[in-house]
């Protein structure tokens, strides 16, 4: 028996099927809200709206959990790699040997980047900001694809554009990298892993603790559900745009501070600590005081109220990879007091602050050699089979239906046109 809601309103009461998940998260369905009551809701910055439902992903932010089709993300760092992670989220089980080896070479057969690409990456200036220019190359691909623009792609046109998206990220933003210090493109080569490929790409050669350090950091940023990025994805796609603005828009939308821009921001703000002669005890007491606009960048989440899983593994592997690289970063140390001090400074606890994400992610691509306007990139090539999959979920859901909030219109009422 359906579980119902009942809505007292001042006028008239009305009944809200419940909806459960399969995890016991539980939802109103306010689908006929207004047609029966005349009223929407209103939920700035959707902190309690789900846009949709999914099969993807799992997360518990009170009890940190991250689970990708059901498979815990520590358990997938520890085992797998991250074309096997992206097979699983793009499809919703784990690929045999051949079916791993097809997806593979179907993401190799894009690796060829289009000549007015190569010209329009060398037009770019040296610095500017990479995200900038993901945003635009991803967006510029649908100039070269028109066979992959239709509305209603087919089945195999999909797994087309979502195998060409995937490789052509990893090539254009180790492409772009290579133009801003100087040097020639180094082409893709098929008989690497993706992440040992994208490594080549950007480096030549390939150091297997670079190349691993890599592919587990990708498969930690895969998918993440309904975040800002991901919701921007679903949003665009919803009007039946191309797969090319769609992931374009996703890209736009995580370069923000507040969501993956954040890697490059704790950088910075370690940087600045470091700077100011390392007192990170004053630089909080900065965070604290209402009247400074200072955030401890990495910190805090809109869902996790508790440590975010995937922060605990990239401190893990912060440690394990400077070590095997024989690298000392001053900056590891000032975000381990960072974190040990904020931990137990009542301002963070009673918000439920804690490491995110993007805490340590970025001393992890230091180490690698990564510069730091690229560290916002590396986030994008980790979650764009998230992106795909979430994209790819919604368009296959004959219930699809554009995006299109509602409002609560507060401005002028009724009046006529004077010119003063
Ligand atoms: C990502 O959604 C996802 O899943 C995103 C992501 C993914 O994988 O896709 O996990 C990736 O975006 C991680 C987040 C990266 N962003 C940062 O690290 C930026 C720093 N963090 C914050 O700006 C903030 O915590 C957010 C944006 C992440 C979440 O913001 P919310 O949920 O809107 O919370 P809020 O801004 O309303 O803060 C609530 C309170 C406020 O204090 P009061 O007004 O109650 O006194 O907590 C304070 C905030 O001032 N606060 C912080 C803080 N984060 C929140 N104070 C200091 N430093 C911080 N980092």
């Amino acid at each position: 028996m359906a579980k119902i809601a009942t809505l007292k309103l001042p006028e008239s009461e009305c009944e809200l099927p419940i909806l459960e998940g399969s995890e016991g998260e539980r939802a109103i369905d306010i689908t006929k809200l207004r047609a029966q009551t005349g009223y929407v809701t209103l939920d700035n910055g959707y902190m309690n709206t789900g846009a949709c439902t999914s099969n993807i992903t799992f997360l518990d932010g009170e009890k940190g959990i991250l689970r990708y089709r059901g498979i815990d993300i520590a358990e997938l760092a520890e085992k797998s790699n991250f074309m096997e992670v992206a097979y699983l989220l793009l499809n919703g089980n784990v690929p045999n040997n051949k079916e791993l080896k097809g997806f593979e070479q179907k993401i190799n057969s894009f690796g060829q980047t289009p000549q007015a690409l190569q010209k329009m990456i060398a037009a770019y200036p040296r610095n500017a900001h990479p995200m900038g220019v993901m945003s635009s190359l991803i967006s510029s691909l649908s100039a070269f694809y028109p066979e992959l623009l239709d509305q209603d792609l087919s089945v195999e046109k999909r797994e087309q554009v979502s195998c060409l998206v995937l490789k052509q990220i990893q090539v254009l933003s180790a492409a772009f990298y290579r133009h801003s210090v100087g040097k020639e493109k180094i082409e893709s080569n098929a008989q690497l892993d993706y992440a040992s490929d994208f490594v080549h790409q950007m480096f030549g050669e390939v150091d297997e603790t670079v190349a691993r350090a890599i592919d587990v950091l990708l498969i930690l940023h895969a998918d993440h559900e309904q975040n800002c990025s991901t919701s921007t994805v679903r949003m665009v796609g919803s009007s039946k745009a191309n797969l090319f603005a769609t992931i374009s828009a996703g890209i736009s939308a995580l370069w923000g501070p507040l969501h993956g821009g954040a890697n490059q921001q704790v950088v910075e703000m370690l940087e600045q600590i470091q700077a100011a002669g390392g007192g990170y005890k004053k630089f909080l007491e900065e965070v604290k005081d209402k009247s400074s606009s200072t955030r401890l960048m990495g910190f805090g989440h809109r869902v996790y109220k508790n440590f975010d899983p995937r922060a605990k593994l990239i401190k893990k592997a912060a440690d394990d990879v400077l070590t095997r690289l024989g690298v000392q970063d001053p900056l590891l140390d000032i975000a381990k007091g960072l974190e040990e001090e904020a931990l137990k400074d009542e301002y963070f606890v009673s918000r439920k602050l804690y490491p995110n994400v993007d805490f340590y992610s970025g001393i992890i691509y230091r180490a690698l050699g990564i510069p730091t306007n690229m560290f916002t990139v590396m986030f994008a090539l980790g979650r764009m089979p998230g992106w795909i999959a979430q994209w790819k979920e919604m368009v296959e859901d004959p219930s699809m239906k554009i995006c299109r909030p509602r409002q609560i219109y507060t401005g002028a009422q009724l009046t006529s046109f004077h010119r003063p």
